[in-house]
C-alpha cells in the first residue's frame, strides 16, 4: 500500500483563480477543499477575457485563495506532500502567478513542486468524482480546445482528431457576442436555446460528410452571423441559439460515434469521457449519452463544477504524477511556463492540426 499523498493544487491559466487540497490514497482521491474564484465580473464589460486584467486579478487574490483552501482543508503547510500548479497552456501572465506562488510554497515547505499541464487536469478530471480507470476515450471541449484523445495512462495520450480552426467553447462565446448575450457565452446560449426552436434555421454541420475525426466550427459561427442580422427580439435570438446548439450537438455526437469505433481498448467496458467547460452543456451531454449508448460505451461526465476550470483537477494530476515519480527536474522548480502545450506532443509536432507561429502547435 503506497502512503497517502496530500497535495495543494493551484489553477490560474484563464479567468478562474482556484486552489484545492486533495488526498490521494490507494488510487482514490478525496477533496479536502475546493475554492474557485471567478473573474467574470472583471471581464464582463469587455465581453471576453482580457489577459492583462486576468493576470492582475490573479496576482491580487492568489495568496488569499490558497490560504482559504488550506483553512477549509484544516491542515498546515507542513502536512503537504507536494504543491502542483498549472504551468500551461494558457494566458501567460496568469500562468506565471500560479506557477510562482506554487514554487514559493513548495520551496518554503521543502516539498516537491509538480508543474501540471492544464489539459491533463481536464483529461483526469473524471477521476475526481467517478471510478474511471485507464484507458478511456476523451472528448475535451473547452474555450481553447476541441479534440478526441485516447487516454492510455498518466502522461500517455494519443490524439485521434481535433478541430482545425475554432474550439467549441470559442464558437459559443463568439455566437453569444454576436447577439450581445454577455460573457461567458456558453451558459447564456444554453439558457436561451432552451426556449427556442432548433429547426428555425438550417445551419451547416461542418465536416460531417467527410470521413475522419477532424472538426471545424468557424464556418458555423459565420453562418450564425448571417442569420443574426435582423434578429432583434428574444424569441428570434432563442431560435438562433437553439439551431446553433443543435448543429454543435449533431457534429459532436456523430464524431463521437466514429471516435468510439476508432477507440478499441479491448476492454469489456468502453469508457467515454467528456470534459472541459463545454461539457457543462446539458444538451451536449444528452447527445453524447445517446451516442455512447448506441456504441455500447458508458459516458462519464464530471459534475459541472469540475467541467469548468478548477484546481481540484490540477491537484489530482499533481498527486498522480508525484505518486508515479513524474515530478521533473530540480524537484519541479526548474519548470517554465508554456503558453502552448499539446497533450499529444508527438502528433502536434509531426502533424500540427492548428495553431502555429512562434508559440507552436495547439494540437
Ligand atoms: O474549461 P473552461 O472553463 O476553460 C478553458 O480551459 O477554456 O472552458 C470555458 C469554455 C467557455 O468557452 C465557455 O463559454 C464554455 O466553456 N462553457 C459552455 C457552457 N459553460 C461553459 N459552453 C456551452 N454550454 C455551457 N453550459
Ligand atoms: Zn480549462
Amino acid at each position: 500500500m503506497t502512503k497517502p499523498l496530500t497535495i495543494l493544487g493551484i489553477e490560474t491559466s484563464c479567468d478562474e483563480t482556484a486552489a484545492a487540497v486533495l488526498r490521494l490514497e490507494g488510487g482514490r482521491a478525496t477533496l479536502l477543499s475546493d475554492v474557485i474564484r471567478t473573474q467574470v465580473e472583471e471581464h464582463a464589460p469587455y465581453r471576453g477575457v482580457v489577459p492583462e486584467i486576468a493576470a492582475r486579478a490573479h496576482a491580487e487574490i492568489a495568496d488569499h485563495t490558497v490560504s482559504k483552501a488550506m483553512a477549509d482543508a484544516g491542515i498546515s503547510y507542513a502536512e503537504l506532500d507536494g504543491v502542483a500548479a498549472t504551468a500551461g497552456p494558457g494566458l501567460i501572465g496568469g500562468v506565471l502567478v500560479g506557477l510562482m506562488t506554487g514554487k514559493a510554497i513548495a520551496q518554503a515547505a521543502g516539498i516537491p513542486f509538480i508543474p501540471v499541464n492544464h489539459l491533463e487536469g481536464h483529461a483526469l478530471s473524471p477521476r475526481l468524482d467517478s471510478d474511471c480507470p485507464f484507458p478511456y476515450l476523451l472528448l475535451l471541449v473547452s474555450g481553447g480546445h476541441c479534440q478526441f484523445l485516447e487516454v492510455r495512462g498518466l502522461g500517455d495520450y494519443r490524439r485521434l482528431g481535433s478541430t482545425i480552426d475554432d474550439a467549441v467553447g470559442e464558437a459559443f462565446d463568439k455566437v453569444a457576442k454576436l447577439m450581445g448575450l454577455g460573457f461567458p457565452g456558453g451558459p447564456a446560449v444554453e439558457r436561451l436555446a432552451a426556449q427556442g426552436n432548433a429547426k428555425a434555421h438550417e445551419l451547416p454541420r461542418p465536416l460531417l460528410n467527410r470521413p475522419g475525426l477532424e472538426m471545424s466550427f468557424s464556418g458555423l459561427k459565420s453562418a450564425v452571423a448571417r442569420v443574426v442580422d435582423g434578429a432583434a427580439d428574444e424569441a428570434a435570438k432563442a431560435d438562433i441559439c437553439a439551431s446553433f446548439q443543435a448543429a454543435i450537438c449533431d457534429v459532436l455526437a456523430e464524431k463521437s460515434r466514429r471516435a468510439l469505433v476508432a477507440f478499441d481498448p479491448g476492454a469489456e467496458v468502453r469508457r467515454f469521457v467528456v470534459a472541459g467547460g463545454v461539457a457543462a452543456n446539458k444538451a451536449i451531454r444528452t447527445a453524447l449519452e445517446v451516442a455512447a449508448a448506441e456504441s455500447g460505451a458508458r459516458l462519464i461526465a464530471p459534475p459541472l463544477r469540475h467541467c469548468t476550470d478548477n484546481a481540484a483537477m490540477i491537484a489530482l494530476a499533481g498527486a498522480e504524477r508525484l505518486a508515479a515519480g513524474l515530478v521533473g527536474e530540480g524537484d519541479g522548480l526548474d519548470a517554465g511556463s508554456r503558453p502552448r502545450w499539446p497533450l499529444d506532443e508527438a502528433s502536434a509536432l509531426s502533424a500540427p492540426v492548428y495553431g502555429g507561429g512562434h508559440k507552436g502547435a495547439k494540437a
